[in-house]
């Protein structure tokens, strides 16, 4: 056989084979070894190239074509089988990655604001709003602050109500106890005025726990309470009655009718309980109002001179109103909770369903 097709039948045989390999490749990775090694520049063409040298000239061109024809269809074959692969390739992955819309989500479960946090912020908020500063007072009082300075000395029958939590024996000239209500707030934040050379008017809120030794459906060892008190010259029981009414309104988020009922408390004077119109029946009278159409939401009265005089304040100039409410007794009436310890056992359903929105 002449040279000249012996090279021919050589490149015909290189093409048939990389065809076979290049249809029978099975990733872009194997193609690309595949390109390298038949058009690369150590390829297998360029090594036949080398054998068109020792042809004799006149056969030189007939070759060069056949051997551009060769590279061209390889190029092509290449080129298609690449894009079949990596179309294929893509599919896989689209495959793979495939998310199944129809499962059920994964829920984030959300922490709420506690309904007790939540009542008391709301009924700061009406406080601070009508001109009430905030005060606050620490949890661990002393005798003069929780009763004397509030009008109860020891031996008064009040301090027997209180339930109180003593640290030390009570009498103890620094007995520190657990406080019982928010009222020695008062006495404090009047203190402070004084203390630093002020004098009134004063307009205090102040909310936080109060502990009492008592444990039943209705009552809890820990509780909130929030007080207000105003204190300046010719504050009287009508300006008591009008922040009431404003604040019960704000609070229940309805015209609830108020009464102030004669009652009383050894740091006011004169001291009234404050019913409202029964939420749950529209003050008409039913089971939880015990048909009185009434419900009592608080304690108030004007602050007992007495109260005054522990602090230094002139009682012949100033006179004030104070009063203070259970927290969670005004959320259970605004959401219909028929049981205190719903607030302490922490029921995440209840949580949830009290959530702050
Ligand atoms: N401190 C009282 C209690 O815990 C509530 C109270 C009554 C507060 C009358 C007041 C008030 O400020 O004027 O039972």
């Amino acid at each position: 056989m002449k040279e000249v097709d012996e090279l021919k039948a050589q490149l015909q045989d290189l093409q048939n084979k990389a065809l076979a390999l290049f249809a029978e490749a099975e990733s872009l990775k194997v193609l690309q070894e595949l390109r390298v090694a038949y058009l690369g520049k150590k390829g297998e063409l360029t090594s036949v190239l080398k054998g068109v040298g020792k042809l004799p000239p006149e056969d030189r061109p007939v070759i060069g074509q056949f051997v551009n024809a060769t590279k061209t269809t390889l190029a092509e074959a290449l080129d298609k089988a690449e894009v079949l692969l990596s179309d294929k390739e893509k599919q896989a992955r689209i495959q793979a990655e495939r998310i199944d819309i129809t499962l059920a989500g994964r829920t984030t479960s959300r922490g709420v604001v506690h309904p007790v946090q939540q009542g008391l912020n709301e009924m700061t908020a009406i406080f601070s709003q009508m001109g009430f500063e905030m005060a606050e007072g620490p949890e661990i009082e002393d005798e003069f602050h929780n009763f004397d300075a509030l009008n109860i000395p020891a031996e008064h029958p009040a301090r027997a109500m209180h339930d109180t939590f003593f640290f030390n024996a009570e009498g103890d000239a620094d007995a520190k106890l657990l406080r019982t209500h928010t009222s020695p707030v008062q006495i404090r934040a009047m203190q402070a005025c004084v203390d630093a050379g002020g004098e009134p008017p004063l307009a205090v809120v102040a909310a936080g726990r109060v502990y009492r030794c008592d444990y039943d459906v209705t009552h809890s060892p820990m509780f909130h309470q929030v007080e207000v008190f105003k204190v300046d010259k010719d504050v009287s029981l009508a300006h008591l009655k009008g922040v009431l009414q404003h604040f019960l309104t704000a609070y229940f988020e309805k015209d609830v009718p108020i009464r102030l009922r004669p009652h009383y408390f050894p740091f006011t004077e004169p001291s009234a309980e404050v019913d409202i119109g029964c939420v749950f029946c529209n003050h008409k009278g039913c089971r939880i109002c015990k048909g009185s159409g009434w419900i009592e939401v608080l304690g108030s009265g004007m602050i007992h001179p007495n109260v005054l005089k522990a602090v230094g304040i002139d009682s012949s100039v100033y006179s004030g109103f104070a009063f203070g409410l259970g927290v969670e007794r005004l959320v259970m009436l605004k959401h219909g909770i028929p049981d205190l310890r719903l607030f302490f056992e922490n029921d995440v359903r209840f949580l949830r369903r009290m959530g702050a929105k």
